[in-house]
């Protein structure tokens, strides 16, 4: 089973990154340290056929800039809705957006909107040349138009940036995104791999207000749960769900599928497996990115992960929990040999069925959630 457990053959979800550009200045923003410029849209055609082929379903545009900042990026991502794939995308929704802008949003899966506080002038120096009215704007224009059709809207996920200057205020948050009807909310801990700026981590807060820090998130968990809404707090904040568990006896290594079934595009064309690593695993530039998902470095790279020979942005994830070789070996064999879920040993969907799948989805997901929105997976 050895050299079969390298290869993936599929890809569930896959991230696109159309643009480094940005409208905003974030405080904590790592983005500039990264690849910079736009995806040449001539590689979206050749990513499209990949992914078909590959069976992907989801398609999250974002990663490194704002995809709303690019021009023409409605028309971008309306090939993908037209290919079949469920959008979701990561956005600062901070600008003012055209109707036609507006209505391509509104065919999204999901949006993952990211809203630090729901204090308008803190909002306004963390997101620096972000307006928090708008974002709540946007939402209303996005959302009115489907539910006044008695549809079912975009999936709406709030996603925080948790530092010393706001986690005092997400309480607030929280209540406040619970009654705009969001269904899911993320806390992300600070990336300290940014310069220092106005904001710091919440690790780096004194003993007693890292303990008013974690009352704070055992009482937004409490809401959160009462309400039974969904939540994922980042395993090095005060109050994660999922705190860093001591390794497993013997050889050990990430639980991470990621390398098997992600596949990460970033503006250069260079094709990553997740944004915690800045690795490429080949360019776009010189060949189809199923090549590149089944080729030499990225198999080299899912062997380090199966021997428990961990790179470096592996071995310091925090983003995975520790699992032992025996048991993740067996995990990726269900993925690739059938067992696990979008193993490889399935046969891809035709556009066709894909297609149908969607639409079907749609019908089945507009009868039984309700016109709220809530409800999610
Ligand atoms: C780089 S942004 C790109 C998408 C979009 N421009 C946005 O702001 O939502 C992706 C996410 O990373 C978050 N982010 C940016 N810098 C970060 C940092 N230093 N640490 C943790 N999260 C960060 C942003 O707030 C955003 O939610
Ligand atoms: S909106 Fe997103 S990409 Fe732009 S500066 Fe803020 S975090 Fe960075």
């Amino acid at each position: 089973m050895g050299e079969a457990l390298l290869r993936s053959g599929r890809t569930e979800h896959a991230f696109i990154s159309f643009t480094s550009a940005c409208g905003l200045r974030c405080v904590y923003c790592g983005r500039l340290g990264n690849v910079q410029g736009e995806l040449p849209a001539r590689h979206l055609d050749g990513i499209i056929a990949a992914l078909q082929a590959r069976g992907a379903q989801l398609v999250t545009v974002s990663a490194l800039g704002e995809t709303t900042a690019r021009r023409g990026w409605d028309g971008l991502c309306g090939r993908l809705l037209d290919a079949g794939f469920e959008l979701n995308i990561m956005t600062n929704l901070s600008r003012g957006y055209s109707q036609r802008e507006i209505a391509t949003l509104a065919r999204f899966k999901s949006l993952t909107v990211s809203v630090d506080t729901v204090d308008p002038g803190l909002f306004r120096r963390l997101r620096v040349g972000g307006d928090l009215h708008m974002v709540l704007l946007n939402i209303q224009r996005i959302r009115s138009p489907i539910l006044a059709r008695g549809e079912t809207p975009p999936f709406l996920f709030w996603t925080a940036v948790v530092t010393d200057r706001n986690v005092f205020a997400l309480e607030e948050l929280v209540r406040y995104g619970l009654k705009m009807r969001v269904n899911r909310f993320f806390f992300t801990d600070l990336n300290s791999g940014t310069a220092p700026n106005w904001a710091r981590p919440v690790a780096s807060l004194d003993r007693a207000r890292l303990t008013k820090a974690a009352a704070v998130f055992a009482r937004v968990r409490g809401i959160l749960d009462r309400a039974a809404i969904p939540y994922w707090i980042d395993p090095r904040l005060p109050g994660s769900t999922r705190p860093e568990v001591r390794p497993p006896p013997g050889r050990r290594t990430r639980d991470c599928l990621a390398p098997w079934r992600e596949a990460m595009i970033v503006q250069d064309g260079s094709v990553r497996v997740c944004c915690f690593s800045l690795r490429s695993f080949g360019s776009l530039e010189e060949a189809p990115l199923g090549e590149i998902l089944e080729g030499a470095p990225l198999r080299a790279y899912r062997s380090s992960l199966l021997a428990g020979r961990l790179r470096p942005e592996c071995r310091i994830c925090g983003s995975r929990a520790w699992i032992g070789v025996p048991a993740f070996r067996e995990k990726v064999a269900g993925y690739v040999g059938g067992i696990g879920p979008g193993s490889a040993g399935r046969r891809p969907p035709s556009t066709a069925r894909r297609r149908a799948a969607v639409v079907a989805r749609r019908e089945r997901g507009a009868r039984s959630r309700s016109s709220t929105g809530q409800g999610m997976r």
